[in-house]
Parts: C-alpha cells; sequence; structure tokens
C-alpha cells in the first residue's frame, strides 16, 4: 500500500497531487502504445491522478492515448490539457477545447491550459476560457511558460485573477523560477506545475546526484523530483511509459533531502543570483 499522496489545493478549491503524470511525445510510436497505457493506469492506481496532455502532443493521438488509459474511470481523474496559442481566440478556443474533450472521450476538463504565449491577445483567451467554464467544459484554466511580466499582465485582466497555475519548466538545471516566479506565485497562492522535472532524463548521469541517491537508498530520478517537490505550492508532472519508472517516480515521495544535500545540490546546479529569462521545452 503506497503512502498517502500529498496535494496542493488550488485556488478554486479543487485538490491536485503534488505528483502528476505527463504525456509529451507519447503515441509517437504503436510498439509503445501497451506499455505507455499500463503506465498511466499504474500511475492512477498509485495515485497519481493527474494526467496532463496537450492538443500538440503527437497532433492529438496522446490526447486519443489517455482516452484510452482513463476510459471507464474518469471521475478519478484530474485531467489537464492545453490549447495552442495560435488557436486561443474566442471562437478557436471553444473548437480547440470541443476537439480535445472528443480525443479525450471525455465531456469536460478539469484545467486547460494556454500552452505558450502567443499572437492572440491574453484578454481573448481569458474570454474564452471563462465562456467555456460557464459552459461546464472547463472546471478550471490557467497558462504555461508564463513568466513573471506575462503573470502580472494576466492578473491585471478582467477574470485574470481566476488563473490556477501556471506550468513552467523547473528542474535542477533550470532553476530562473526560483529567483522570482515561484516567490510571486507561492504569495499569490497560485500553484507551480512543474515540466520537465527530470530534464528528459539528460541530468540523471550527474555524480552529485548519483552520490546522494546512494547515500539516500534511491535512485537519481528520485533525487531530483524530491528536490523539485521540496517546496510549498509546486507539483511535477514527470512522463513515464514504463509503470517501473512510474512506481520509481512515486516512491520519490519517500525522499527527503537534508541540508547537505541541497547545499551539494546548489554547488553542481547553482541557484539563480539575478533575473533571468524563463526557459522553454
Ligand atoms: N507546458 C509545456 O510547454 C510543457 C513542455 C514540456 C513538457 N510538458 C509536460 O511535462 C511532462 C514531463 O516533461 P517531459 O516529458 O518533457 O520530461 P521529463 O518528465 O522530465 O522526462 C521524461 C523522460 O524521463 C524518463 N523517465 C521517467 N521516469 C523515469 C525513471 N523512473 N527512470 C528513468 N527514466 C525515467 C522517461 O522515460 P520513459 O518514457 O522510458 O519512462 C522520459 O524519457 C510532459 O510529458 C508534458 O506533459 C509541458
Amino acid at each position: 500500500m503506497p503512502s498517502p499522496m500529498p496535494t496542493i489545493t488550488l485556488p478554486s478549491s479543487d485538490v491536485i497531487p503534488v505528483l502528476g503524470q505527463g504525456t509529451w511525445h507519447l503515441a509517437e510510436n504503436r510498439a509503445r502504445r501497451p506499455s505507455e497505457i499500463a503506465a498511466l493506469r499504474h500511475g492512477l492506481d498509485a495515485g497519481m491522478n493527474l494526467i496532463d496532455t496537450a492538443e500538440m502532443y503527437a497532433d492529438g493521438d496522446a490526447e486519443i492515448l489517455v482516452g484510452e488509459a482513463i476510459a471507464g474511470r474518469r471521475e478519478q481523474v484530474f485531467l489537464v490539457s492545453k490549447v495552442l496559442p495560435h488557436h486561443a481566440t474566442r471562437q478557436g478556443t471553444a473548437r480547440a477545447c470541443e476537439a480535445s474533450l472528443r480525443r479525450l472521450g471525455t465531456d469536460r476538463l478539469d484545467l486547460y491550459l494556454l500552452h505558450w504565449r502567443g499572437p492572440v491577445p491574453l484578454a481573448e483567451t481569458v474570454e474564452a476560457f471563462m465562456a467555456l467554464q460557464a459552459g461546464g467544459l472547463i472546471r478550471n484554466w490557467g497558462v504555461s511558460n508564463f513568466d513573471v511580466g506575462d503573470m502580472a499582465e494576466l492578473l491585471s485582466l478582467p477574470g485574470g485573477n481566476e488563473v490556477q497555475t501556471d506550468q513552467v519548466l523547473y528542474n535542477l538545471s533550470r532553476r530562473a523560477p526560483e529567483f522570482e516566479l515561484i516567490p510571486v506565485c507561492q504569495e499569490l497562492n497560485i500553484p507551480i506545475m512543474a515540466y520537465s522535472p527530470i530534464e528528459q532524463g539528460r541530468i540523471l548521469g550527474r555524480p552529485v546526484l548519483r552520490d546522494i541517491a546512494a547515500r539516500r537508498d534511491a535512485s537519481p530520478v528520485q533525487i531530483a523530483l524530491a528536490w523539485v517537490l521540496r517546496q510549498e505550492g509546486v507539483c511535477a508532472i514527470p512522463r513515464a511509459s514504463r509503470p517501473d519508472h512510474v512506481d520509481e517516480n512515486r516512491a520519490a515521495l519517500g525522499v527527503e533531502l537534508d541540508r547537505d544535500d541541497l547545499a551539494a545540490l546548489d554547488a553542481e546546479f547553482p541557484p539563480p543570483l539575478h533575473p533571468q529569462p524563463l526557459e522553454m521545452l
């Protein structure tokens, strides 16, 4: 029996797990499909009931795969999808949302995000989100890849303060959000959703991660995830296409890092000492 899943309460009062599941690059290879679906279902069994997808991923096929993985257990899932910036007009957002719902085989999203800022005025996208919410097609909305200035602009718009999260690139090797974005969002009680929390695997060979993992009887992935999750108001959405990877990620919640671990990680992956632009993948 796994330990209870820690949660974060959104401003809307909806509750999300601190550890969810990503889906970028899933559904790109038919041979991997059974394992990918098994992994997502395994994650749901383990309490990682937030699934993050997007109309962009595999050109909609990731949403179809998610639909298959959650069939018969929709009530258990906190389902997140994203609208592409060039679709994010009043009508385009509605069309994109309806298409995502069809592919996912559901009648509502729990959270709908603007994938990144694009050509459409932000006020129009916010209006579109509010209309979808009023129609019951989405429960909550939020943004992704928004830096501090974008958040300030959003919050100045009518309805902008209904934003429920900012999903951003955040991991040991991408610490820009720590300088201002995370503190500002913590102050405003807006959770940060960390994407690519293990840097798509690129940091896992770093000796400092291996050393700490060996000391803690853990793996480098677990150290990287425990580090992202060390702070209040931050959740993470690692993507795993194998059930054993899901187990390993879930067990990261049992790993605690002490001051020496954090100092060693700071030495290898220095925190920002001045404002740095938010990075994107
Ligand atoms: N909003 C945005 O602009 C944006 C951008 C990027 C990502 N995202 C979201 O964030 C999610 C996560 O980010 P990501 O997919 O870029 O990268 P990630 O979660 O940092 O890394 C995924 C990679 O790590 C591997 N992995 C996972 N668990 C592992 C384990 N226990 N041991 C070894 N390897 C493991 C996966 O391999 P296997 O597949 O073999 O398990 C995969 O190759 C995405 O899937 C997507 O939903 C959002």
